[in-house]
């Protein structure tokens, strides 16, 4: 296992760093957000393993993809949600219950209750990334940035005002990955919402341009609910953009921790 640790006070300069660490026991503490990324290619022996902690409903939903790829990518990215969260919680993975969201969003489901552990999942190009928190919402985004489709149509359709004129005033060599950046802090914060693609993306501005701090820059219709989030960048891997959403605590504590791929 990797592990980093940050200690960040009112600031939102966070380096996510994943580093290698012995095995630990895993718990929150008030304020605390882990993040951990994992590869999603893994032996037929971890695929077959982690399909057995996965519900009947999650193996109906692995059964009508049509590429045993992206069915086994999914295996990997449930099992390994619920084999953390049965860490942190000290339950049996099996036994985690979730329930859906109008908007599709998984959250745990005990008793007839939901419990106080927040959780986000984002994968992309063979790499899954997860969050974790107590008593606050976040969410969290990663992709692969890529170079098969126009990034200024999208831009022009989805983004605010605010952040085209922003991305047409770059240099054209620095837009792509502007782009990205943009679109990954806008995912991220409509993830913690809870209300994923239903959440007007022109409705709200996030920084993109380089070497500005990732923030949500202005909400609307109110402009409060801008200083109620944090927005930080991951460095998950060369080729990838990743960010994460948070609800503002007046302490924050991150680990960022590489998942082995043998388990
Ligand atoms: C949520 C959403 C933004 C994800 O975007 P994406 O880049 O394609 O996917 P990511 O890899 O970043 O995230 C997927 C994960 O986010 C989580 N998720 C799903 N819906 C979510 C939501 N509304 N809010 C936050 N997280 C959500 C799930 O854990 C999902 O993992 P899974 O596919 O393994 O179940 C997008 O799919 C969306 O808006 N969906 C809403 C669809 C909807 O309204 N459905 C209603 C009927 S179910």
């Amino acid at each position: 296992m990797s592990l980093a640790s940050h200690g960040i006070q009112n600031t939102q300069v966070c380096e996510f760093i994943f580093k290698v660490e012995a095995d630990s026991e895993l718990s929150l503490r008030p304020g605390e957000i882990h993040v951990w990324r994992r590869q999603l290619g893994c032996d037929r022996t971890n695929i077959e393993a982690l399909r057995e902690v996965l519900s009947p409903d999650e193996l109906a939903r692995a059964a009508r993809f049509h590429f045993a790829s992206n069915r086994d990518e999914f295996i990997v990215s449930r099992g390994t949600l619920r084999t953390l969260l049965s860490r942190y919680l000290r339950q049996r993975a099996s036994k985690l219950r979730f329930r859906y969201s109008q908007y599709g969003r998984p959250e745990l489901w005990a008793n007839g209750d939901t419990t106080a552990l927040e959780f986000n999942v984002s994968h992309s190009g063979g790499v899954l990334v997860l969050a974790f928190a107590n008593d606050r919402r976040i969410g969290i985004d990663v992709e692969r940035v890529r170079s098969d489709f126009s990034t200024t149509e999208i831009a022009e359709r989805f983004f605010s005002v605010a952040e085209r004129a922003v991305l047409r005033e770059l240099p054209v060599e620095q837009q792509h990955e502007a782009f990205f950046r943009c679109w990954t802090r806008k995912e991220a914060f409509i993830k913690a919402l809870g209300e994923g693609l239903s959440h007007p993306l022109d409705q709200f501005d996030v920084s993109l341009a380089p070497g500005l701090p990732p923030a949500l820059l202005g909400t609307r219709p109110d402009a409060e609910d801008a200083r109620r989030w944090f927005l930080w960048d991951i460095a998950v891997s060369e080729g990838y953009v990743g960010a994460l959403a948070a609800e503002v605590f007046r302490m924050m504590n991150f680990r960022s921790i590489d998942h082995p791929c043998d388990s």
